[in-house]
């Protein structure tokens, strides 16, 4: 009997990825997603890479019956990974409510339905932006938490400290949360990928719409930051690797290998890159050319940021290993295919 696992948001671009590596690690799983920016379509894609489709309940989280109604179905199930939440920085910015309510109504619900359905397990899809522009570098789980930079941020921040204090409240919850650098690129077979959905506010897939013909130019987002080339500096990490970083985080959980209280660990490579430096690669990758021009920075864009990864290598042990053309070469593959599927 395989252990059964929920990923919530699984026909996302991380939790697609996630339940690949989860079913490839002989785990069974079931999908939870509103489907609101994500495609069914990604179910046949994670098919035709493990050969069988995971379960899928379409449904909204913040639907607090339908998600308990929803776990009666499942009583198997052994832990949860959550990835469901809004994303998009700007968006957060002009409407700070719509993401309040649903990244942080979805989370007490999903920890009520834990709890009263006795699910022990939690893997938390966090970010690196809960350290806002930190004062030392590389950032480690340590470093202080800033005042977040965006809603976004803040309901990252946030839930965070809602899983520690009903853990903290003797709850029979264990968690882990990772806390993701910069996602890039693609599963090498190219049958999922980050969907374009709307207009990228991300470097790469901006860079491969740009390389691919869609867009006109990429614009750089200054050339001014004190780094050493004036572009700002990022930790970008192969999606493959860290989708393997929730399946070492699930095995570690169900083990019972980790510490009381909320385990958290950052997921990067430990090495940071400009702009320019991506350009390069891109092009060194692929040999595809294409505009570029320097622009004014981005509003709320930090100068930089990248990971002190040793509590990822040596608590959880895992490491990124994929390496970055490599990884620019699945984007690019990734974007040649769904053009020619969308034409
Ligand atoms: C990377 C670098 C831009 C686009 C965001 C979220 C973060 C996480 C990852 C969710 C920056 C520059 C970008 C472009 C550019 N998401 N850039 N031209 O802002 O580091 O992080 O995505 O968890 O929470 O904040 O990623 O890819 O948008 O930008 O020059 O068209 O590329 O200025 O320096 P970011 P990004």
């Amino acid at each position: 009997m395989k252990e059964l696992i929920i990923v919530t948001g699984g026909t996302g671009y991380i939790g697609s990825h996630t339940a690949v590596e989860l079913m490839e690690a002989g785990y069974d799983v079931l999908i939870i997603d509103n489907l609101v920016n994500s495609r069914i379509e990604v179910l046949d894609g994670i098919e035709k890479i493990t050969g069988r489709k995971p379960l899928f309940e379409k449904l909204d989280l913040c639907d607090r019956q339908g998600l308990t109604d929803c776990f009666a179905r499942y009583p198997t199930t052994r832990a949860i990974i959550h990835f469901a939440a809004h994303k998009a920085v700007p968006e957060s910015v002009e409407k700070p409510l719509k993401y309040y309510e649903n990244n942080l109504l979805s989370l007490i619900n999903l920890l009520n339905a834990m709890k009263n359905h006795g699910v022990r397990y939690f893997v938390f899809s966090s970010s690196c932006t809960v350290y806002g522009q930190p004062d030392k570098l590389p950032v480690t789980e340590e470093s202080p938490i800033k005042k977040a930079t965006s809603p976004y941020g803040n309901t990252k921040q946030i839930s965070e400290e809602i899983i520690s204090d009903v853990i903290a409240a003797g709850d029979a919850i264990e968690a882990i949360s990772l806390r993701y650098f910069n996602p890039i690129g693609a599963h090498p077979s190219a049958h999922i990928g980050e969907l374009p959905l709307g207009v990228p506010a991300n470097l790469v897939p901006y860079l491969t719409q740009t390389a691919i013909g869609v867009r006109e130019e990429l614009r750089v987002f200054g050339d001014d930051y004190n780094t050493h080339d004036g572009s700002a500096v990022r930790d970008y990490i192969n999606v493959v690797d860290l989708s393997r970083a929730h399946v070492v985080s699930i095995n570690r959980l169900l083990a019972g290998k980790n510490a009381q209280g909320i385990e958290v660990f950052n997921l990067g490579t430990g090495k940071g890159l400009s702009v320019f430096e991506i350009i390069k690669a891109f092009v060194n990758a692929t040999g595809v050319e294409f505009k570029y021009r320097v622009v004014n920075r981005r509003d709320g864009d930090i100068e930089q940021v990248y990971a002190d990864t040793t509590m990822a290598n040596k608590v959880l042990g895992w490491k990124a290993e994929i390496p970055l053309e490599e990884t620019l070469r699945t984007a690019w593959k990734w974007e040649q295919t769904i053009r020619n599927q969308t034409g």
